[in-house]
């Protein structure tokens, strides 16, 4: 599927349109009624501008500022010449019924091509009376027509009161497609200037969307507006412009998720339509990045794609880039772009070591290469309808995830689990699998699976139990992931960039936009996002800390203890808290630059001394009021009365002088109680001494 969103950008109520067209700089929109008044909307400030009859042939050359306007009229097109005072300068002649649509040759202005009520479409040359060739294959009215912008094929579309929409190749004057599903008569036909699709209208009130390669219905849009009289899309935009019974709006289409993969080295490629492009990062230089912030940078052509590009990867070793569309893959060289291999697939993945690729068929069938050479077909039994690549290579089907490994095909795991998509670490060891609802950490084991083999007892039908361990289990939905040493990062559909390590989910940002991840360049300590605009952001993120909480889930605290100099002191304390969290408190107190949180630890730590060090430090009644109790406790009393004495707390002191029988003690309470002011203390004191 073309997967596109499609968004309504305008809606400009109004008596019945007849037809509507886009300016080609301007965010105009031109449309004439029936009633006869032409308006136009501005379609970024939503004001219209309302003229009559007299002024619309003024403001149509506005839309027509070079050359010729032609007009039908009954059974003749005329051809006026706006330049010399819209003389009627050419008649052409042919059609036995109403003409309904004219439509120029974009590769050819002087070709025309007609609709008419007599069922037929007929081609004209400007200079010639009466029409080159003529389309016959509609069995009603035709209404609408449109040319194929694209260089690649001679096509005209038209429309007719038959319901039916056909494709005609005018070289060799064939009919190559016809479209069947509209409920009721064609109104307006039109080939997406950019996209690879048609636009087609219809009096059932729908507007259907359809691949321009595969001719597969993608999408049927209906807005309520009664009948579609016109659709006219705009060179250049995403624009579309559709006009209705009881109005006009302007819809926008784009690819939901952009085309754009990024190596290990900072090169970014991306498909802008069917053209290649890409980025390097390195060209930033000591440019001063900002986070969220687009990155500025200079733009190389690629070339162009053969087919429309859905999705583009780079290998996992960047040496090739795989372009998949149109149920078909192209792998190219990443450096040249020289086509390498190719062919038909719905998906493709690439084996964690960039040596093997699999791909996917629509009927199921799986297909894996080594080398670029085919090694083995088949079809799993589970089924296949979607794949997945990394360390295994993972199946979908109905009842849930099957892995297998690379090398024989044979069946590791199978998991009752949907996934959406699965992030493998890069030293395969950990992995992310994302559903619709949540994401599971898993630990894969491979040693487990030699094991079981080798034993044979522990292969079930569903193969082997223990060669994953569930790590974690987040209730949120990951959009697109990556990691770096034992750090998941992701981004979640919340549109959140945060990463998850131990159990622990981190915030690096909160974005205000859809964004995907690209990848992360550990030199520059920054992570790179791109968006459906085909602009890279970045934000920064230490590799240090990643490292460094890599070591800690990997108990590796002698890596641990090396990095540690070369986190800033500002980040420390947040790495303390990780620790803390892992369970690792006295590594917490020695890493934590925050005295608040050095103290909490130290009293879970039930270390006096530093407890002690730190309370004198801070010099705070609560602190002293804290350790006193924890002294108590450790029954480390001339401790415990020094924190008393030092918070006043003069109740707690006379507690502990009483219970521990330290008359000399309770003496001197009586008199500093007395001095403060603390009267019942004192007179207690006084009064267990007998004075
Ligand atoms: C035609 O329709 C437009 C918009 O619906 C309206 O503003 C205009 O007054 C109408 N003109 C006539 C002549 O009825
Ligand atoms: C059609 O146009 C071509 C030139 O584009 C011309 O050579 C040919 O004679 C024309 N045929 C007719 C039937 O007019
Ligand atoms: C006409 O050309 C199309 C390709 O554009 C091809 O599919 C079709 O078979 C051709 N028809 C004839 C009759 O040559
Ligand atoms: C479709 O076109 C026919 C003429 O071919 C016309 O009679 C009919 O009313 C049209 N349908 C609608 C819904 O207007």
């Amino acid at each position: 599927p073309l997967r596109l969103e499609i968004k309504r950008w305008l809606t400009a109520r109004s008596e019945r349109v007849k037809s509507v067209d886009l300016h080609s700089t301007e965010p105009w929109m031109l449309v004439s009624l029936y009633n006869g008044t032409v308006m136009v909307w501005n379609h970024d400030t939503q004001v219209t501008s309302i003229t009559h009859q007299e002024n619309s042939k003024r403001l149509a050359s506005i839309f027509y500022l070079k050359g010729f306007v032609c007009f039908e009229d009954d059974m003749l097109i005329k051809l006026w010449d706006w330049e010399r005072k819209w003389l009627c300068s050419q008649v052409f002649e042919g059609h036995t019924h109403y003409v309904m649509q004219i439509v120029i040759n974009p590769k050819d202005n002087n070709q025309f091509a007609s609709a008419s009520l007599d069922r037929t479409i007929k081609v004209w040359q400007l200079g010639s009376r009466t029409p080159n060739f003529t389309l016959e294959g509609h069995e009603k009215g035709v209404n609408c027509v449109d040319y194929y912008s694209g260089g690649d094929k001679p096509y005209l579309i038209s429309g007719a009161d038959d319901h039916l929409v056909k494709i005609w190749d005018y070289q060799n004057k064939t009919c190559v497609q016809t479209l069947e599903g509209h409920m009721q008569n064609v109104t307006g036909v039109s080939f997406h200037p950019e996209l690879p699709i048609i636009l087609t209208g219809s009096e059932d009130g729908t507007v259907r969307v359809w691949h321009s390669n595969t001719y597969r219905l993608e999408n049927s849009l209906n807005y309520d507006m009664n009948r579609v009289w016109c659709i006219c899309g705009r060179p250049g935009t995403n624009y579309v412009a559709v006009g209705y019974d009881e109005g006009s709006i302007i819809i926008k289409l784009g690819r939901e998720e952009p085309a754009m993969s990024m190596d290990s080295s900072g090169k970014v490629m991306w498909a802008r339509h069917s053209e290649v492009e890409q980025a390097s990062l390195r060209t930033l230089g000591d440019t001063e990045v900002k986070d969220g912030e687009r990155l500025p940078l200079g733009v190389k052509d690629m070339g162009s794609c053969e087919i429309y590009p859905q999705t583009l990867q780079h290998s996992p070793n960047g040496r090739f880039v795989v372009v998949s569309g149109d149920g078909e893959f192209i792998i190219y060289t990443a450096v040249a772009f020289r086509s390498k291999s190719f062919g038909s697939a719905e998906e493709f993945v690439w084996a964690h070591d960039s040596s093997q690729y699999a791909t996917r068929e629509g009927n199921n069938v799986v297909k894996i290469f080594k080398n670029f050479k085919p090694k083995k077909t088949f079809k799993p039994s589970f089924g296949a309808e979607e794949i997945f690549g990394g360390f295994l290579l993972g199946m979908k089907s109905n009842n849930g995830l099957a892995f297998y490994d690379w090398e024989n095909i044979h069946l590791i795991r199978r998991v009752e689990i949907q996934p959406k998509h699965i992030f493998w670490s890069e030293s395969g060891k950990l992995l992310c699998i994302a559903t619709d609802e949540s994401f599971f950490l898993l630990r894969f084991l491979p040693e487990q699976i030699s094991a079981a083999q080798e034993s044979k007892e522990r292969m079930t039908e569903d193969g082997i139990e223990d060669a994953f361990e569930v790590v974690g289990e987040v209730q949120e939905v990951v959009k697109t992931g990556l990691w770096v040493g034992d750090c998941f990062i992701y981004t979640s559909s919340l549109n959140r960039l945060q990463y998850y390590v131990g159990g622990e989910i981190i915030t690096i940002a909160h974005l205000d936009r859809i964004m995907y991840l690209l990848g992360y360049i550990p030199k520059d300590n920054r992570l790179y996002l791109g968006d459906k605009e085909l602009n890279i952001i970045s934000y920064s993120l230490l590799l240090s800390v990643l490292e460094y909480q890599t070591a800690v889930m990997r108990k590796d605290f002698c890596t641990a203890d090396k990095v540690l100099p070369t986190i800033p002191k500002d980040q420390r304390t947040r790495v303390a808290r990780f620790l803390e969290k892992q369970g690792y408190r006295a590594q917490a107190l020695a890493v934590s630059t925050d005295p608040e949180h050095k103290f909490e630890l130290a009293l879970q730590l039930e270390d006096l001394i530093t407890a002690h060090q730190l309370a004198l430090e801070a010099e705070s009644q609560q602190k002293w009021r804290q350790l006193a109790e924890l002294a108590t406790t450790k029954c480390q009393l001339s401790l415990a009365q020094e924190c008393l004495h030092r918070a006043k707390d003069y109740g707690g002191l006379l507690l502990l002088a009483t219970t521990s029988g330290n008359v000399e003690m309770v003496g001197k309470l009586a008199g500093g109680a007395e001095k403060d002011g603390r009267t019942n203390v004192a007179f207690l004191s006084y009064f267990i001494q007998g004075r």
